[in-house]
């Protein structure tokens, strides 16, 4: 994942693309207005589906090589992780503005590199879509996948009481590293009734579920309405 150049760039409002096609992405040079250009440094891997030709690649890391005009978060010589339409494989990226993130402290790229798509989903779902607030208790189901455990550490963060479920040890496991309150094998106990016994038959305020089949049909039977 790690030791190539780097640079990325952000379009305006609204630019779509963001993609390096090939060798290079459009734009490169500079990168357009509100556009960084940039060689990954580390590569997301998460399939995507877009007309040929094209490079695969969703996400990735790097150091910003060239700013377009209006770029002002970020400048020449930052340490970023985008989100990509398609393009994050290429050898070199350029990306909208809005879509570029500066690495938090501490962050490694090849931790960047698959940070965006999944963290920003779990975000979105949480945050924005399920409104989850402190003192509610979270169900999330898969929580040895990558959404999963990304939720849970998501939730505790927001305060929540987080119960995972997993169908086997190790997503368990990792579930209990990221801080969840309450462990359910999904496959040998039944979730319903774990649920109301954790949460003293409340049930949960928010379900994530990427798992779906009977644990959503269980889901629905120990929901807090
Ligand atoms: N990763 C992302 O950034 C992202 C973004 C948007 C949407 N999604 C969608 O969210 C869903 C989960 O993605 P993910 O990246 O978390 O996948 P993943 O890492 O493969 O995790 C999926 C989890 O689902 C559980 N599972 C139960 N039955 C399964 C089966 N038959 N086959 C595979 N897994 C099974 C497993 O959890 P346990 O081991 O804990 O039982 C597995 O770890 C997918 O539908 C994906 O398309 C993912």
């Amino acid at each position: 994942m790690q030791g190539m150049g780097a640079s990325f760039g952000p379009r305006g409002r609204g630019g779509g693309g963001g993609a390096a096609r090939g060798r290079r992405g459009p734009g490169s040079g500079t990168g357009g207005r509100g556009e960084l250009r940039g060689q990954p440094h580390g590569r997301g891997p998460l399939p995507v589906q877009a007309p040929f030709p094209f490079s695969p690649g969703f996400e990735a890391s790097g150091v910003v090589a060239g700013i377009g005009e209006g770029v002002r978060d970020v400048t020449v010589g930052d340490g970023v992780m985008v989100a990509l339409p398609h393009g994050g494989f290429a050898e070199e990226v350029v990306a909208p503005a809005t879509s570029v993130f500066r690495l938090p402290e501490g962050m490694d790229f090849r931790t960047a590199a698959a940070f965006p798509v999944a963290y920003g989903t779990v975000h979105l779902a949480l945050v924005h879509r399920a409104r989850l607030r402190r003192g509610q208790v979270l169900l999330m189901h898969g929580a040895g996948g990558n959404v999963g455990r990304a939720a849970v550490e998501v939730g505790k963060y927001l305060g929540a009481t987080v119960l995972a479920t997993s169908g086997s040890e190790r997503g368990l496991e990792a579930a209990r590293e990221r801080g969840a309150d309450g462990l359910i094998r999904y496959d040998r106990e039944d979730v319903r009734d774990r649920v109301l016994e954790i949460t003293d038959g409340g049930g949960a305020d928010v379900v994530l579920d990427p798992v779906g089949g009977d644990l959503f049909d269980a889901s629905l039977r120990c929901v807090a309405w």
